[in-house]
């Protein structure tokens, strides 16, 4: 295991503006140099951050899928996680491939650390219509650059954006990030890439060859530095919809992680004292804390026990005019809300400090 040291004295992001810091290497740092040639999008040549003329115009030109522009070429693994980050009713699936050569170390917090080269990839459709894909590649320079493509109406083929873009989709804004966007939630204080880490990937899959624990199909491709575990012995993040994975309380941290951990953490853009990472304990920074903006609230909480309109948490996350997360999104997250509201109605009382 990497000390999760390491992930917490990352300097915090300067929120909107790009942040340069690659995530500090740790013990797996000598692996990332080898493979970068052998990435599963071979098609393009290792932009530097931003440098995005250098990646293909074309999403058929990059090399990440096969002649129908969708499915995904063999080198990409398809994975799932336990708790999506909600993308107003969109349809996501997500992929991944690791270089051959390299490997990924795994932190305390069970986040991961990808060796360069690692190419994610997420498809995105909207009633039925593909509408994005977007990028994450860990370039040679450590850094991570994101891109997003936006699909023709003809659906044959998608284009590389080189600036943030809104577009109407069936009567629903939807809003293709900048790449400084990007960096906003996937910011160097959350480990660049935020769905892979244990918790969340711990979970069965159903691959072309048969169902399997991600966790042991990752480990027997050889990607982890060390082997992880077993998977029964190892975190699963509740999905937050599914209210046989866990509590209330457990589920709306679950939701908190996905939704908002990525800045509302240490070092996280926010610049908030918060930390709402699941495995951070519940404490006064957040509850009964009095927030810098309490908007038209009287009395305001950033979450008052009991009284979810008292909380700013939870009102602003069902406030588009004065919205948490800040960016990418148009639509409520309804459902999520009514958990969070659920779960602050249960607290009666803030834990005592330790
Ligand atoms: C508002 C926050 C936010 C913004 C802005 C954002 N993402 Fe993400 N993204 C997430 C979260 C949270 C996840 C993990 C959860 C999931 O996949 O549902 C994620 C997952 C991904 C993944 C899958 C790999 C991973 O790191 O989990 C890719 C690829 C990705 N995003 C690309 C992009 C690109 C490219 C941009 C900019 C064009 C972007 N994202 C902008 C929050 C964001
Ligand atoms: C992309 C980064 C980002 C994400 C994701 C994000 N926030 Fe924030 N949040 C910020 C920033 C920056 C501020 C400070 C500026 C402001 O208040 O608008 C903030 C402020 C807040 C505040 C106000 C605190 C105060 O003292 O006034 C609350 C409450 C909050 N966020 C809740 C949430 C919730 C709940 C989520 C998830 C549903 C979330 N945020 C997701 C960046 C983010």
């Amino acid at each position: 295991m990497i000390r999760a040291i390491a992930l917490l004295t990352l300097i915090a992001c300067t929120g909107p503006e790009p942040t340069d810091d690659p995530p500090e290497t740790g013990e797996t740092g000598e692996t990332g140099d080898t493979a970068v040639e052998s990435l599963a999008c071979t098609n393009f040549s290792e932009p530097g951050l931003g440098e995005a003329n250098e990646l293909p115009t074309l999403l058929s030109e990059t090399g990440c899928v096969e002649a129908d522009n969708w499915t995904t070429v063999d080198t990409l693994l398809p994975y799932d996680i336990n708790a999506p980050f909600w993308s107003d009713n969109a349809v996501k699936t997500r992929f991944i491939a690791v270089p051959t050569g390299g490997t990924i170390g795994v932190y305390d917090d069970g986040d991961f650390e990808f060796p360069k080269g690692t190419t994610l990839m997420k498809h995105f459709t909207l009633n039925g219509r593909k509408i994005e894909t977007r990028l994450f590649i860990l370039h040679s320079t450590g850094i991570w650059g994101g891109y997003s493509y936006e699909w023709n109406d003809a659906q044959t083929d998608a284009t590389l954006l080189d600036a943030a873009k809104e577009r109407d989709v069936d009567g629903q804004a939807w809003t293709y990030p900048s790449r400084a966007d990007c960096r906003f939630c996937h910011a160097a204080a959350a480990g660049g890439s935020l769905g892979p880490e244990i918790g969340q990937i711990n979970k069965d899959y159903t691959y072309a060859d048969g169902t399997m624990n991600q966790i042991e199909k990752w480990a027997a491709m050889g990607w982890f530095t060390e082997d992880p575990g077993t998977p029964t012995s190892l975190d699963v993040y509740p999905n937050p919809t599914d209210t046989s994975s866990g509590t209330v309380e457990e589920r709306a941290r679950s939701y908190l992680h996905t939704n908002c951990s990525q800045c509302h953490r240490p070092g996280g853009a926010s610049h908030l004292p918060m930390d709402w990472r699941i495995s951070a304990p519940l404490d006064s920074a957040t509850c009964d804390a009095v927030p810098n903006n309490p908007g038209t609230i009287t009395d305001a909480r950033i979450l008052a026990p009991g009284e979810p309109d008292r909380s700013v948490m939870y009102v602003r996350t069902g406030n588009l005019d004065w919205r948490m997360p800040p960016v990418g999104s148009n639509v409520i997250d309804t459902q999520g809300l009514a958990l969070v509201g659920e779960w602050i109605t249960s607290i009666n009382d803030c834990p005592t400090a330790n």
